[in-house]
């Protein structure tokens, strides 16, 4: 067997550790499948790890890294936008591999970083990026290079399926399902990220460049968390035997493309409804191949570090060659939200329910009215579909009738 490759780690966080566990717990089969044996001759962070087996490789020069020429791979998994992109910039220019699990860096400056590294021989890769353990990019850019994606729908977010899940089958409150999710190690340090859709956000903005080969904005998509889900709505939901989903959707639709982060109503049957607790799961349509579903596990040390490590093995195994990637700089217009379809669960608080509900059905025409017997002063409607522009405007005109208080939620419903 060839000689023994030297890369480097950037970050010796949860992902950075089990990407030396991986390397080590598969030493051998990894050394077949890359054609030489892969060592970690630095790992850069800006602590000490004091008695840690990488103690010996710990560097905080990052000059160290990028200036020792038998370094041709290295992992960036620092997170977070600065200092990520300058080093993995400066690292592309010299023409070294890089591999991410950096998803915030992807949805940013992709396309930048893929250009730098056709430009310079070398790859820059990022299945880690988005659903962990889940093969999603390679399949997105080379198994459906024939086709035309029609619509993405994505559970992307561990932690939030996590709390859901808790919330919804064994009757957990949030912060009691938030904080055991932040113990297994699928929370973000600050897990607004997760809660408000900021992560799912980053990732769908990842697929949803890859389906077009160009780039999309996370600015530009409309993006909404779970935090104003509450034990009502899940009443409701589970009355419809529905499960609820923070979704990452994009969809192309003969008007435009159009792409969102919300909690979605998942109607029982659907594949998705079955993804529980920290798992994730990609729904893909495409115009060839019909529905496909890829599950698995979105979070967590040992399945993130594993997709990294393929990525390291891909790299190793492409030394000095560009591996294709069509994700191209040109940004993609999307439709403005109030344009885009839905069909939604509104829960309109009354005092008086009868009349309610005619004024409901008459403002929504063909729309499904639901009561729950232990909620009082208040009932549920399901709209037929519509736009967002409409049912916000119809949800205002509610406001205008004196013995309605409001509406409690709407909730946005998975086709
Ligand atoms: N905080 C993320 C999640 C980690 O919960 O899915 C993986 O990106």
């Amino acid at each position: 067997m060839a000689e023994d490759i030297s890369i480097a780690i950037l970050g010796y966080g949860t992902v950075g550790s089990g990407i030396v566990s991986v390397l080590e717990s598969n030493r051998d089969s990894i050394a077949i499948k890359a054609g030489k044996g892969i060592n970690v001759k630095y790992v850069f962070d800006i602590r000490n790890f004091p008695g840690d087996p990488i103690e010996k490789k710990l560097t905080h020069e990052f000059e160290t890294i990028l200036d020792d020429p038998e370094i041709k791979i290295v992992a960036e998994v620092m997170g977070g936008i600065e200092p990520a992109y300058t080093f993995t910039s400066k690292l592309l220019a010299a023409g070294k591999s890089v591999i991410t699990s950096n998803k915030e860096l992807v949805a940013c400056h992709g396309a930048k970083l893929i250009k730098l590294a056709k430009e310079n021989n070398c790859n820059y890769t990022f299945e880690a990026s988005v659903g962990g353990g889940i093969p999603i990019i390679r399949p997105l850019n080379t198994s459906f290079s024939a086709e035309k994606i029609e619509s993405i729908s994505g559970i992307l977010n561990g932690t939030t399926n996590y709390i859901l899940t808790k919330m919804a089958d064994e009757g957990k409150t949030f912060e009691e399902a938030l904080s055991e999710a932040q113990e297994m190690g699928y929370a973000e340090r600050n897990p607004e990220a997760d809660i408000k859709g900021f992560d799912t956000v980053r990732k769908i903005t990842i697929l949803a460049s890859l389906a077009l080969s160009k780039s999309v904005n996370s600015d530009d998509i409309y993006t909404e968390g779970i935090e104003a889900i509450t034990p009502a709505d899940m009443a409701y939901i589970k009355t419809l035997g529905s499960s609820l989903k923070l979704i990452g959707s994009y969809k192309a639709t003969p008007k435009g493309v159009y792409a969102m982060v919300s909690p979605k109503i998942i109607p029982a049957g659907h594949p998705l409804s079955m993804v529980k607790d920290a798992y994730n799961a990609v729904f893909v349509q495409g115009n060839m191949v019909g529905n496909t579903m890829f599950y698995g596990s979105g979070a967590g040390k040992l399945p993130t570090a594993s997709a990294c490590v393929a990525d390291i093995i891909d790299a190793a195994r492409h030394p000095d060659i560009n591996v294709r990637i069509d994700w191209d700089e040109e940004k993609v217009e999307l439709l403005p939200i109030k344009d885009i379809p839905m069909r939604a669960l509104i829960r309109v608080e009354c005092d008086d329910i009868a009349e309610g509900r005619k004024v409901a059905q008459s403002l929504f025409q063909g729309c499904r009215v639901l009561a729950l017997c232990e909620l009082t002063g208040e009932f549920a409607i399901i709209t037929g579909l519509e736009t967002e522009g409409l049912i916000q405007e119809k949800c205002k005109i509610l406001y205008e009738i004196p013995f309605i208080r409001g509406v409690a939620n709407i909730i946005r419903m998975e086709e």
